[in-house]
């Protein structure tokens, strides 16, 4: 049966991008489409989104809300999306805040659900399934099962939400609730309230048949206190309604053989054509380029610098770091904290720590062909990207074995030679210290090498395998909604 989607999130490529629900946004609708099925997406028109849509205006009854303007575009057959524009709400230089989060983020997001559901139910089409993403999209649900109960096209869609990040809760003071046309009695236990304020992710979450999140480990982790950010006990109580759905990659737009930022491309049987991919990238991180420096192996880094991502060990490391005969090029945008100390580290040892403080697409790429290795330390990573496009760059990554690293990345054995990277368990320096050395020793051998990158390489990734296990998902809350 073909199924009509409404989906929800606060970024998609190529709309907008901070990090890996962009990319995800970006992917699944196309894939559930490829599958036959339709998906309606709706995200925020910001200060950069590019759009060539046509323009509709919906109503949305929101205090301070009212006409407002939405552009609809064709992605593919079956695929649109809709870009709420709202400029008090989303004109301006950042998506989240700048430095710290916009104070009327709460506003910004509720009017985001809102308007999705008043686009669903002026359109005049079906729906059988709403799929909110994160605490943005949290209170579509919230929203569904209170104020479109009863409508008689759009009141009885199923709804299921995913979890890319338990660590952002929405958390906000509970007068919002007013202004947010929110009815009183959301605020219970069994509602939103969390703490005595407000959970968007909470709200999402109670008010969904199916709760998503985006590896089969990292569902497991946050039933448990270590990982479940004060939500283990609400997840653990609903085993049955929670499911682990691995992300895949676009492998279009991450395809070292047909990869327009890079100078040649290349793949498993021209490996060696990575080295002008390194060269490039050099030259683009700037520094002098020696015949050492292109010998050493290179450790890439492109992530949010956050400390979900484990940069603090990296930082208990950094007086051995510069002797164990790596290089590095790091690309990264965060905290100050995290800035700073690879910063230091790129001015003190200029010859071998290159790095790049700000967000770039390009050198993203160049990062993920040129370097040999791959670096993501994380304390946690619900499903994580990078790994990913670095095995199918032939780029080997080195990981701590949690999430969804855990589940995407196999320990190499130095007895049977089997793997596609390198792994640590305990959230030490010395586990890290320990998968550096791993690495380089094995890199030494460029037989063992190239083995781990074309294994790395043969990975399937593609999306197509985690949307037929979502829409397996839509016809199961389908179903429970039925009950
Ligand atoms: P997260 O969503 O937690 O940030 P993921 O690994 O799922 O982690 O996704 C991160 C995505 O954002 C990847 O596509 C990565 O390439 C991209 N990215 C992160 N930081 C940067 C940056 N500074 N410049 C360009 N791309 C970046
Ligand atoms: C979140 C997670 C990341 C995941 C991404 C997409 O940002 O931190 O691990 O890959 O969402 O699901």
């Amino acid at each position: 049966m073909s199924l009509s989607v409404l989906m929800v999130g606060s970024e998609a490529l190529p709309f907008s991008k901070t990090g890996g629900l962009a990319d995800v946004l970006g992917a699944l609708p196309l894939a559930l489409g490829r599958l036959g099925h339709r998906v309606t997406l709706v995200v925020p028109k910001y200060r950069y989104t590019q759009t060539h849509g046509t323009s509709a205006t919906i109503h949305v009854p929101l205090r301070g809300g009212g006409d407002t303007r939405v552009v609809e575009q064709p992605l593919a057959e079956g695929v649109r999306v809709v870009l709420v524009d709202r400029p008090e709400l989303y004109d301006r230089a950042s998506i989240y805040g700048m430095g710290s989060d916009y104070p009327d983020n709460p506003r910004r997001f509720g009017y985001l659900c809102r308007a999705a559901l008043e686009y669903a139910a002026q359109s005049g089409g079906t729906f059988d399934v709403l799929h909110s993403h994160d605490w943005q999209a949290g209170l579509a649900p919230v929203y569904l099962r209170t104020r479109y109960a009863t409508h008689p096209r759009i009141g009885k869609m199923a709804s299921i939400f995913t979890i890319h990040n338990l660590a952002y809760q929405g958390s906000f003071p509970s007068d919002w609730i007013g202004l947010l046309d929110l009815p009183p009695d959301v605020v219970s236990i069994e509602g939103l309230e969390f703490w005595g304020r407000l959970s968007f992710l909470k709200g999402g979450i109670n008010y969904s048949q199916v709760i998503t999140t985006v590896s089969p480990t990292y569902a497991k982790e946050i039933q448990t206190e270590e990982y479940g950010a004060g939500f283990d006990g609400i997840l653990s109580a609903r085993p049955t309604d929670l499911f682990g759905v691995l992300n895949g990659i676009d492998t279009d737009r991450w395809n070292p053989a047909a990869d327009a930022y890079l100078p040649e491309p290349y793949d498993q049987d021209s490996l060696e054509m990575k080295a002008a991919s390194r060269r490039e990238l050099l030259e683009a991180m700037g520094g002098r380029i020696s015949a050492e420096k292109l010998q050493r192996p290179l450790v890439g880094v492109v992530s949010r610098l956050v400390d979900q991502k484990g940069f603090d060990l990296v930082a208990e490391l950094v007086d051995q770091l510069p002797e164990l005969g790596f290089s590095f090029a790091v690309l990264g945008t965060g905290d100050a904290r995290h800035e700073r100390m690879w910063s230091d580290l790129g001015a003190a040892h200029p010859d071998r720590f290159a790095v790049r403080i700000g967000f770039d697409e390009r050198l993203a790429h160049l990062i993920e062909a040129g370097a040999d290795m791959f670096l993501m330390p994380s304390r946690f990573e619900p499903c994580g990207l990078n790994q990913m496009y670095s095995m199918r760059y032939g780029t080997v990554p080195i990981v701590r074995a949690t999430g969804g690293l855990e589940d995407t990345v196999t320990d190499y054995n130095e007895r049977t030679g089997q793997g596609t990277g390198f792994k640590f368990k305990a959230y030490t320096a010395a586990a890290l210290f320990e998968a550096l050395e791993r690495a380089r020793t094995a890199f030494a051998n460029p037989i063992i090498w190239k083995t781990l990158q074309q294994a790395g390489m043969r990975q399937d990734f593609s999306w197509d395998r985690s949307a037929r296990e979502y829409v397996k998902l839509y016809e199961s809350a389908i179903a429970r909604g039925k009950t």
